[in-house]
C-alpha cells in the first residue's frame, strides 16, 4: 500500500526518505510544542526575554540530508529559480544570505545576480552540505561566496550587513525558529528582506507531506511577532509560496538584553572548516 502511494507520488517517496533515513530524523524530537496542527490552543506566550514567542501549531520537520533531492532534474521546472530571483529584483552589489543553503541550488544563482561587488553568504548546519556546495561553486567558477557553518539556533551571520536573507524550503525544518529569526533579523540592514519559500499547505493536492508544507497564515503567525512586517506573498510558482517580510527596527530592550555572536574575518571562498571557532562574542551596547 505504502509502496503504491510512493510509486504514484514520487515527491512523497523522497520526502519519506528524508524523514526516515536521515540520522537527524531518527534523533530529533519532531513535536516541539503541544497542540494539534489545526487547533487554536497554541496562543502566543511571553518569552523570557520580554519579547513574544511565535504561535506555533505545527510539527517541525526533520532536517533533510538528501543532497540528491536538492538537485533532482525536475526541480528547475517546478521551482523556477531564475524566475524567483527575477521577481525578488536583487540588485547588483547586494549583500544576501542563503540560509540553509544545502548544496547551493540558489547560492550560485545569487552570486551571479549580485556580481563581484556583491556579497553572498551560504550558511547551513550540515558540514556535508557545505562541502558539496563548495564543490558546486568550484565547478561553476563562482568565487564571491562565503561559506558559514551555523548551528541549529544561530546562523552566525554578520550584524546589520544583509539586504536579503533567503530561506528556500528551510523554515519548516528549523528546530529553533525563534532563535534563528532573531539572529537573522539582527543580520539584516534596517528594512532588509526576509524571504521564505515554502510548499503550500493550503493545497492538499500538492504531493508533499504536510510536515514539509506551510500555509501563509502559519508563517505570518510565527514570523510577524518576531519583528518582521509581512509585505506580500507571490504565488506564481506551481507548488510554493514566496513570502516576503521586512525587518522592523529592533527595540532597545531586545537588543541590549543579549550577546550577539558575530562572524569576523570571513573572506570570500572561506570553507566551513577554516572558520574561526568558537566565534568571538561581542556584547551589544
Ligand atoms: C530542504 S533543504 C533546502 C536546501 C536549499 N535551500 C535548497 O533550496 O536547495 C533544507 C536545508 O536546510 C538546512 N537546515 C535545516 N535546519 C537548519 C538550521 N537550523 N540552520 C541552518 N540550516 C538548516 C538543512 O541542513 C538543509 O540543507
Amino acid at each position: 500500500m505504502l509502496r503504491s502511494i510512493f510509486v504514484r507520488q514520487p515527491l512523497l517517496l523522497v520526502l519519506g526518505v528524508c524523514l526516515l533515513a536521515s540520522p537527524e530524523a531518527r534523533h530529533q524530537p519532531l513535536l516541539v510544542q503541544a497542540g494539534p496542527w489545526t487547533g487554536s490552543s497554541a496562543l502566543p506566550v511571553p518569552a523570557q526575554d520580554g519579547g513574544q514567542r511565535a504561535a506555533r501549531q505545527r510539527q517541525i520537520a526533520p532536517v533533510c540530508s538528501d543532497a540528491d533531492w536538492l538537485t533532482r532534474p525536475e526541480r528547475d521546472e517546478t521551482e523556477q529559480p531564475e524566475k524567483v530571483l527575477d521577481a525578488l529584483k536583487i540588485p547588483e552589489g547586494a549583500a544576501v544570505a542563503d540560509v540553509g543553503a544545502g548544496v547551493g541550488y540558489f547560492t550560485w544563482r545569487l552570486a551571479k545576480r549580485v556580481g563581484p561587488k556583491g556579497r553572498v553568504i551560504a550558511e547551513d548546519l550540515q558540514p556535508k552540505m557545505l562541502e558539496l556546495l563548495e564543490e558546486n561553486l568550484k565547478k561553476r567558477n563562482v568565487t564571491n561566496v562565503e561559506l558559514v557553518l551555523g548551528t541549529r539556533d544561530d546562523p552566525r551571520l554578520p550584524e546589520g550587513a544583509l539586504d536579503l536573507a533567503l530561506l528556500v524550503d528551510v523554515y519548516h525544518e528549523l528546530s529553533e525558529p525563534e532563535a534563528m529569526m532573531r539572529h537573522i533579523r539582527r543580520a539584516l540592514k534596517p528594512g532588509g528582506r526576509l524571504v521564505l519559500i515554502e510548499y503550500r499547505k493550503e493545497d492538499p493536492s500538492i504531493p508533499i507531506l504536510p510536515l514539509h508544507k506551510m500555509s501563509v497564515a502559519e508563517a505570518r503567525a510565527e514570523i510577524e511577532p518576531l519583528g518582521f512586517k509581512f509585505q506580500q506573498a507571490l504565488e506564481f510558482l506551481p507548488m510554493q509560496h514566496i513570502l516576503i517580510f521586512t525587518s522592523k527596527p529592533a527595540s532597545k530592550q531586545a537588543v541590549s538584553a543579549c550577546c550577539l555572536p558575530v562572524l569576523s574575518g570571513a573572506a570570500p571562498g572561506i570553507s566551513a572548516e577554516r572558520l574561526p571557532a568558537p566565534f568571538p562574542l561581542r556584547r551589544a551596547a
